[in-house]
C-alpha cells in the first residue's frame, strides 16, 4: 500500500542541469559550529514510501556493464586502474577472506533547512553524529566504516522542501555543496513535499559516478535522523538504507520473485516491499512456507519501519565490496 499506490518509479537523470543559484539565499558552511542539543520535537505517525525505484531496464544495463567491468578489471570511474597500480580490482577481487575497510569512508553532511530552527530542518550536530553512528552500526557486519569529516549548513526553503529526485532544486543543491571524489559520501538532509511528500530518501549508485559525479550522494528526510520527529522512521535507518544503494545494493524486492532479483544470492526473493513488520510474510512462496523462505523484512534494503530493519547479508557485503572497489576506488584489506 505504501509503495504501490505512489508514483515512485525513478528514471535516474544523468544530466546535471545548469541552474541559476543567485535567487537562493544560502548560508554557506559553518564547519562543526552546529547546534549542540537534540531537537525535542513531537513525533507524528506517517506511512512512508521509503525510497525511489529504478526501472528494470536501467538495472539490466548497469548489471551488464558491471559483468564486463569485472571480466576486464576496468571501470568507468577508473579506466586506467589496472595499469596504474599492481593492486588492481581484478587482483583484489580475488581475495576471499573476510575483509574490512582500511580507512573509514569520509562523510560530508549537508544540512538544508527552511530557517535556522531545528523544527525547520536545521538539525543539531548531535543528531548528525547519531546518524553516522547508525551507519557504523548497520554497516559493521559488512565491514564498512564511516567518519564524519564536515557538516555544512544551508538555509534555503526551496531546496529544503522541493529537493526531490530529478528536480532542478536537487541539482542546484548538489552543484553548490558536493565535496570530494567517488569515495566520499555526501549526505543531504531535506524535507520532501508535494509529489514526494511520502518519500524518506533517495540515492545514486556507484556506477553512475563517472557520468554524473556531481549528482553522487544520498538525500534523506531531516526528520528520519535518530531522534527526529518521524515516528517509526526516526532511528536513522533511512540513512543506512540509502547508503546501501550508494554502496551498490538494490532493494530486496527488486525483480519480484524472479532471478536475478536484487543480484544477491542469499537474500530471499520478495514480491513486494514489506509493509509494517510482518514476521513470516512470504510473498514468493506458493503453499507451505519452509524455514528460510520468508521475506527478508529485517533487511536494510526492504521497506520495513526502522525498528524492524537491522541486517545485511554476507552476499550484500560481497556485492558492496566489489562495487566500491570498481566504482569508488575504496580499498579493502
Ligand atoms: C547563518 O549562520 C549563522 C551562524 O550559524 C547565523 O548566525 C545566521 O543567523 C545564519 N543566517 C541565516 C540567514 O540563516
Ligand atoms: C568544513 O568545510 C568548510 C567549507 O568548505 C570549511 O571552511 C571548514 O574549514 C571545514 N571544516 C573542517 C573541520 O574540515
Ligand atoms: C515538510 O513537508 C511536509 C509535506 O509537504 C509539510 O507538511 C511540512 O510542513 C514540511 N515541514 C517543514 C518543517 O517545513
Ligand atoms: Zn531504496
Amino acid at each position: 500500500m505504501i509503495m504501490m499506490s505512489f508514483p515512485l518509479k525513478l528514471f535516474l537523470s544523468l544530466t546535471i542541469l545548469a541552474t541559476e543559484l543567485g535567487a537562493f539565499q544560502t548560508n554557506g558552511s559553518h564547519g562543526w559550529a552546529g547546534l549542540n542539543s537534540r531537537a525535542n520535537l513531537r513525533p507524528r505517525e506517517v506511512q512512508r514510501g521509503r525510497c525511489t525505484e529504478v526501472d528494470p531496464t536501467t538495472i539490466e544495463r548497469y548489471e551488464r556493464q558491471f559483468s564486463l567491468d569485472r571480466a576486464h578489471g576496468l571501470s568507468s570511474t577508473f579506466p586506467n586502474l589496472q595499469e596504474r597500480t599492481p593492486d588492481s580490482p581484478t587482483r583484489r577481487a580475488g581475495l576471499t577472506k573476510r575483509q574490512t575497510l582500511q580507512n573509514p569512508i569520509d562523510v560530508w553532511f549537508h544540512v538544508i533547512s527552511a530557517d535556522t530552527t531545528p523544527e525547520n530542518g536545521n538539525v543539531p550536530l548531535l543528531q548528525v553524529i547519531d546518524q553516522i553512528d547508525a551507519l557504523n552500526l548497520g554497516f559493521g557486519p559488512p565491514g564498512l566504516r564511516f567518519a564524519l569529516r564536515n557538516v555544512t549548513r544551508t538555509v534555503n526553503a526551496d531546496w529544503f522542501n522541493n529537493g526531490g529526485p530529478g528536480t532542478s532544486q536537487q541539482d542546484a543543491m548538489k552543484a553548490s555543496l558536493r565535496q570530494g571524489g567517488p569515495a566520499v559520501l555526501n549526505i543531504y538532509s531535506v524535507n520532501f513535499s508535494g509529489t514526494w511528500s511520502s518519500l524518506l530518501g533517495y540515492s545514486t549508485f556507484p556506477q553512475t559516478y563517472a557520468s554524473a559525479p556531481t549528482d553522487d550522494g544520498i538525500v534523506i528526510h531531516f526528520a528520519s535522523l535518530p531522534g527526529g520527529p518521524l515516528a517509526s522512521y526516526n532511528q536513522g535507518k533511512t540513512g543506512v538504507h540509502e547508503t546501501g544503494h550508494w554502496v551498490g545494493l538494490y532493494h530486496t524486492f527488486q525483480g519480484s520473485c524472479f532471478d536475478p532479483g536484487d543480484y544477491v544470492a542469499d537474500t530471499q526473493p520478495e514480491a513486494t516491499p514489506s509493509e509494517g513488520c510482518m514476521e513470516g510474510r512470504a510473498t514468493c512462496v506458493v503453499g507451505d512456507v519452509l524455514e528460510g523462505e520468508v521475506d527478508p523484512i529485517h533487511n536494510y534494503m526492504d521497506y520495513s519501519p526502522d525498528a524492524c530493519m537491522y541486517e545485511f547479508t554476507p552476499g550484500q557485503a560481497d556485492r558492496a565490496r566489489m562495487q566500491l572497489m570498481f566504482y569508488r576506488g575504496i580499498a579493502y584489506h
